[in-house]
């Protein structure tokens, strides 16, 4: 009685020791960050899948093999899926770069299992590192209180709602903008263009979810799309789109 009644316990507590903590997904990044510094990172993950702007690659002779000189980084830490998301700009003249990491892991986070890297550089849409650098880093993506967080189904959504309205701009009706005449994000974009293939990363404790995609159907281009969403609304839009593909 008492052994089946202990693991009974044990069976309810095993998903708290288990899961993946948000500490231990922040250490993880903290380790990202700090090994792309030296390149050390590609032999850190060797055993993870990879890809490098959807395309497989190897890790050897990755970006993650490179020394760069990070002048910003921010990560997105998903408990819930065991995942992360890493912003990465590098304005060093001599390459500059903007790069978005999703990294999956294990069930209790202590090894890397599958990298997506998206890498921007010169010649790609928009691209403009010094310009990422200063917005990037006067931005506010700071914890949102616990009694004003939104939830996942919310924050996702938010995106969701941003990303359609490429295929239809109809959709702008249901965008939740700041409520000023001039949020609409409509201005400008183009129509008819399906935004596919979504993997989100979702972090509820700073209201952001991090999506990569396929522009332009399945075969359009890599595409991060990352969001911070306060009060159900969006705050600020973080996008990377590779073209020399
Ligand atoms: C990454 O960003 C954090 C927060 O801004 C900063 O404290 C840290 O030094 C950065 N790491 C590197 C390696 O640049
Ligand atoms: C890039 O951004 C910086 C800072 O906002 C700006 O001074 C510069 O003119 C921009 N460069 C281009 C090519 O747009
Ligand atoms: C940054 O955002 C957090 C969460 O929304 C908020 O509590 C804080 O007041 C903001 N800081 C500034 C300087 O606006
Ligand atoms: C909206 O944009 C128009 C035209 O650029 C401008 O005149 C108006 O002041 C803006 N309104 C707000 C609330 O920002």
């Amino acid at each position: 009685m008492l052994k089946s009644i202990l693991v009974s316990l044990a069976v309810c507590l095993s998903p708290v020791f288990a899961a993946c903590d948000y500490e231990t997904l922040q250490a993880a990044t903290r380790n990202y960050v700090t090994s792309q510094g030296t390149g050390a990172f590609a032999s850190v993950a060797a055993s993870a899948t990879y890809t490098e702007n959807f395309k497989t690659t190897p890790i050897q002779s990755s970006i993650l093999s490179k020394a760069l000189k990070i002048d910003h980084n921010r990560s997105l830490h998903d408990t819930t899926q065991c995942a992360t998301y890493t912003e990465i700009v590098v304005t060093d003249p001599s390459h500059p770069y903007v790069i978005g990491v999703q990294m999956q892991y294990n069930a209790d986070a202590t090894q890397v299992t599958k990298i997506e890297a998206i890498v921007t550089d010169q010649g790609d849409w928009l691209f403009n590192a010094t310009g990422t650098y200063n917005y990037a880093s006067k931005e506010n993506w700071s914890t949102i209180p616990v009694e004003s967080r939104n939830t996942r189904a919310v924050i996702q959504a938010a995106g969701d709602a941003y990303l359609d309205l490429f295929n239809n701009k109809n959709v702008v009706a249901s965008i939740p903008g700041n409520g000023s005449p001039n949020d609409s994000c409509n201005v400008g974009v183009p129509s008819g263009v399906a935004l596919v293939n979504r993997r989100y990363v979702i972090d509820e404790t700073v209201g952001a979810v991090d999506v990569f995609l396929n522009f332009g159907g399945t075969t359009g281009i890599p595409d991060s799309h990352e969001f911070r969403v306060e009060n159900g609304k969006l705050r600020f839009v973080h996008t990377m789109s590779v073209m020399g593909n």
